[in-house]
């Protein structure tokens, strides 16, 4: 089949091409290159459009021919989008909106949207499950809510066929460290190859759901290949809640580089504890197996090892 990954040069996006392909699918790849990277798809047989989902001409033209879209596009971070939240609105929302309306004009009628655990904000249940209240504390937080209900919305407005993933701290290899808004498992890697400090945001005792990106892709790609809608959102984690002490203690354990660990005041708009109840995954997804935060780590440090 023929899939658009629109965010296709960034993190998961690059990961998701190179499985879809290596499984005999043709991919499509739009992104504007805004935190992506043209050498992530430079080794890939991938049709890539350098334009921005905000775009409506480049993002019909990426709609032809196309039989599902994966839609990752999106400016991630909470503080990127403390310091300008127009920006994460307008490629998040209105990118969204924007990559969803061309789809209906196209015909391609089934889009699977990135969302993310941080709608659940304030909310302190733990697991969290779909029909929990969310309550954002970032724009960030605020343009993923925006991006999930978009997707589901179009499912009774057009007949849509969509799912909305809550992504929860996704990492592995090709998530890169070394820029101000880089997730906390490249960052602390990165840190401890280069023998800098190693900086907690808060005590340490802030917990996450970690999750592989490997698994990640793998859903993914079989929502792709079956078609599978759902009309509420579904979590897409597996229930791990790792504190970031633990993650220090086990990124020590594997690399056998102690860190020089200090703290700092907490950020502004992070969750404290992020952990998904995973029963609707399992119930469509029922083959889904995770990859262990050990393993995966071990193979995050030996991405790194590879740059040093
Ligand atoms: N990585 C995580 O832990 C996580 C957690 C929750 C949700 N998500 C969501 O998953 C998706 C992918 O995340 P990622 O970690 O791969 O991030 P990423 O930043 O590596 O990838 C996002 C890609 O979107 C592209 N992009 C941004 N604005 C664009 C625009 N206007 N037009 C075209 N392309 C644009 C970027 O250049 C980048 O290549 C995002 O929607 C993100 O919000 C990620």
């Amino acid at each position: 089949m023929h899939i658009l990954i629109t965010g296709g040069a960034g993190f998961i996006g690059h990961n998701l091409a190179r499985l879809a392909l290596g499984k005999g699918h043709e991919v499509r790849v739009i992104d504007d290159l805004s935190t992506g990277y043209a050498d992530n798809i430079d080794a890939l047989d991938v049709d890539f459009r350098e334009a921005s989902i905000l775009d409506e001409d480049a993002v019909a033209s990426a709609m032809k021919g196309v039989d599902s879209i994966v839609h990752l596009g999106a400016l991630g971070s909470v503080p990127r989008s403390i310091e300008d939240p127009l920006r994460s609105h307008q490629a998040n929302a209105t990118g969204t909106l924007t990559v969803l309306d061309q789809a209906r004009r196209a015909d391609v009628n089934h889009v699977m949207c990135a969302s993310s655990s941080s709608v659940y904000g304030m909310n302190p249940a733990l697991p969290k499950g779909e029909r929990e209240w969310t309550r954002p504390m970032s724009p960030y937080a605020v343009s993923k809510l925006a991006t999930e209900q978009y997707a589901l919305a179009f499912q009774q407005s057009y007949g849509f066929d969509s799912l909305a993933f809550r992504f929860f701290n996704v990492y592995g290899p090709g998530q890169r460290a070394g820029h101000v808004y880089a997730a906390v498992i490249p960052t602390w890697i990165d840190a401890m190859m280069k023998g800098e400090p190693v900086w907690v945001n808060g005590d340490g005792s802030n917990s996450r759901d970690f999750t592989y990106v490997e698994t990640v892709c793998h859903v993914l790609l079989d929502a792709s290949e079956r078609r599978v809608s759902h009309p509420e959102p579904v979590n897409l984690a597996f229930g791990t809640n790792t504190s970031l002490l633990d993650l220090i203690e086990q990124l020590t354990a594997l690399s056998g580089i102690t860190p020089d660990v200090r703290h700092r005041d907490p950020r502004h708009g992070d969750v404290p504890h992020s952990m998904a109840d995973n029963a609707t995954l399992r119930s469509l997804f029922p083959d889904v197996t995770a990859v262990e935060l050990e393993a995966g780590l071990e193979e995050t440090l030996d991405w790194f090892r590879t740059l040093a």
